[in-house]
């Protein structure tokens, strides 16, 4: 059965500031994603903090903010089959090192912090994280 999904990707600071937005727009496109929009934007750190707020216990949450907001994030909403879990797939594991071979953060990714994209991980997710980012 088709399961046409929307997710929310966003290229990290890390990323941009080295120019690859235009490469890792390429993978997602050569690998059937459609782009419905895309903003580059750089957030407040109380912006990072709401859109991280799920992760607000955690020790790395303040780092994760103030990294996040660090400098200009490519925000996408992307499309395709299934996109939640293909994107997961196609990023690769939150830590670069323990990515697989081929996978975005393998590739691009320098640190469990700077791991030059981030994906909705769930359906559900996705909504919030599209809404939060592309309200109209
Ligand atoms: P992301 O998919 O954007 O979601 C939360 C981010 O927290 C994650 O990618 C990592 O970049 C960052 N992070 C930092 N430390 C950790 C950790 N120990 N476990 C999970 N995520 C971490």
């Amino acid at each position: 059965m088709s399961n046409l999904e929307k997710t929310l990707s966003i290229i990290k600071p890390d990323a941009v500031e080295r120019n690859l937005d235009q490469e890792i727009k390429n993978i997602f496109l050569n690998n059937d994603f459609k782009i419905i929009k895309e903003k580059k934007i750089q957030l407040e750190k109380s912006d990072a903090e709401k859109f991280y707020k799920v992760h607000e216990t955690k020790p790395f949450y303040n780092d994760l903010c103030a990294y996040l907001s660090s400098g200009p994030i490519v925000v996408m909403i992307l499309e395709k089959e299934n996109a939640v879990l293909s994107n997961r797939e196609l990023m690769g594991a939150t830590n670069p090192k323990e990515a697989k071979e081929g996978t975005i953060r393998k590739k691009y990714g320098v640190s469990i912090d700077k791991n030059s994209v981030h994906g909705s991980d769930s359906p559900e997710n996705a909504k919030i994280e599209i809404e939060f980012f592309f309200k109209d």
